[in-house]
């Protein structure tokens, strides 16, 4: 199989769960390197290869691909735990990582009282109806930490003799901050027992901790290919995403260069990741959001429940604003548009071309406020749907003439062109479109 020419990232462009893994492990065997750059086990990236299914938190999605090394950047907060839990999931399957794993000695730990105080704040928001909606995995406090330079990173767990003090400022902190809390359910492990448990996760990881950039930018210099995996999507970005319904990691392109630490000049492709539709998992602004019996069957059809916490997702129309922000923040090159064959069977399909404000007029800009976003209501066009099945389609021309229709009102309303099709969660399941960077890079 020849290697791909240029280095390339795959990201998602609406609220996560587009289809990232499926693309990444599609596109892995190109590459000699696949790296995650950001998030933490918040992210579920499933890959499906001969209808077994694989749901992936924190290692990358190359991981089945033994000639793809992998590796973890500074811009991710890991979860040791979980990891190990993945790396054994992946060992049942006889797959094993971790001699081709790098894990960046900068990269931040989520500890107990990260994921205490995330679980703390959300049961108060509740109350409040202020909830995010998070996934409860301790990424946010794990981020504050970093930023308030009081984070735990991998690298510190080689340090016996400061670990301890390295971990008290931020856990006293999150314990003055429950404080009467405690002992009622949400109970700490102390610190000692932090450092224990720490100390048995990482002892079996030590080799594969150490300085991704470096090897990244000797990767670079080299010419050996790099795939760049983006976790959650462009409308979760901490600063261009609907704040403060958000993640707490910058998930569009910038986070690539801070969650490596290498230059722009090293990233020549970036392909944008979208469901034929739009969906979102926990609180916050949705303008194309159905809230009827279509919804339901959208989320029926496409099992749009959580990879990571098995909640029911919110669904609704493609949204061409939220879609063109992010391509324009990631500068996009070529779209792929997944999940189309969910949208097989129904009389009609909607597409959101704009956004109505409060006083009637057409807009497509995004607000930068929540409270700007609830005076919008969707200006939908219409399409006739169709009734010859898409899903396994590998030919984009055997797609029915209906879903070639919507597909180009689709590229229009983004003024973007579609450069995959996917029609099933397979590998082999979608088309590729002929003339595009990715159709060159795959033949
Ligand atoms: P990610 O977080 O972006 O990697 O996406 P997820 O894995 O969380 O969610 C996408 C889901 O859709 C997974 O269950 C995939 O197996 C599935 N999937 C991906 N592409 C397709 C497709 O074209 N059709 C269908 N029906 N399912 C797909
Ligand atoms: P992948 O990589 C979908 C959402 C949560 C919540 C918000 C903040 O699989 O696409 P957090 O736990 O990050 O503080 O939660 O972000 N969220 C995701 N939604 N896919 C994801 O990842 C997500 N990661 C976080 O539901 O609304
Ligand atoms: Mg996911």
């Amino acid at each position: 199989m020849s290697r791909a020419s240029e280095n390339l990232a795959v990201l998602g462009l609406q609220w996560g769960d587009e289809g990232k893994g499926k693309l990444v492990d599609l596109l892995a065997p190109r590459y000699r390197h696949v790296v995650r750059f950001q998030g933490g086990n918040n992210a579920g990236h499933t890959v499906v290869v001969d209808g077994q299914s694989i749901a992936l938190h924190q290692v990358p999605s190359g991981a089945l691909h033994p000639g793809c090394f992998l590796v973890v950047g500074s811009g991710v907060v890991l979860n040791l735990d979980v990891f190990h839990v993945e790396l054994s999931r992946l060992r049942e399957r006889g797959i094993e990582v971790t001699d081709r794993l790098l894990l960046s000695d900068k990269a931040h730990v989520i500890l107990p009282h990260h994921i205490a105080l995330d679980i703390w704040r959300e049961e108060r928001a509740h109350k409040v109806g202020a909830k995010i909606g998070t996934t409860g995995r301790g990424i946010g406090p794990a981020y504050e930490m970093k930023a308030a330079r009081m984070g735990v990173r991998l690298g510190d767990l080689k340090h016996l003799e400061v670990l301890a003090d390295r971990i008290r400022p931020g856990y006293d902190e999150v314990r003055l901050r429950l404080g009467p809390d405690l002992g009622t359910g949400a109970d700490l492990p102390s610190i000692e027992a932090i450092v224990e448990n720490l100390l048995k996760a990482v002892e079996p990881l030590l080799h594969c901790i150490g300085n991704t950039q470096s090897r990244l930018q000797e990767a670079w210099t080299k010419g050996e290919q790099i795939l760049f995996e983006g976790a959650q999507a462009t409308m979760l970005d901490l600063d261009h995403g609907t704040y403060p319904f958000v993640t707490s990691s910058n998930c569009s392109l910038g986070g690539l260069f801070t969650g490596t630490g290498l230059p722009p000049k090293a990233l020549h492709r970036v392909l944008g990741v979208a469901k034929a539709y739009t969906t979102r998992v926990g609180a916050g602004p949705m303008v194309s959001e159905l809230t009827n019996e279509l919804g339901d069957r959208i989320r029926e059809a496409g099992h749009e429940y959580g990879t990571t916490t098995g909640r029911p997702r919110r669904c609704g129309w493609f949204d061409a604003p939220i879609t063109a922000h992010a391509c324009r923040t990631n500068g996009v090159d070529g779209l792929a548009i997944m999940k189309l064959d969910v949208l097989d069977g129904l009389d009609q399909v909607g597409l959101v071309v704009g956004y109505r404000d409060g006083n009637g007029n057409l807009t497509s800009e995004l607000p930068s406020c929540a409270a700007e976003w609830a005076d919008l209501k969707p200006e939908i066009k219409m399409f006739k749907g169709w009734s010859v099945p898409t899903r396994g389609i590998t030919h984009h021309q055997q797609l029915p003439a209906e879903a070639q229709g919507y597909l180009d009102a689709v590229a229009e309303a983004v003024e973007m062109p579609i450069a995959y099709v996917s029609t099933g969660p397979d590998r082999a399941e979608g088309c590729l479109y002929p003339g595009t960077f990715l159709e060159s890079l795959m033949s």
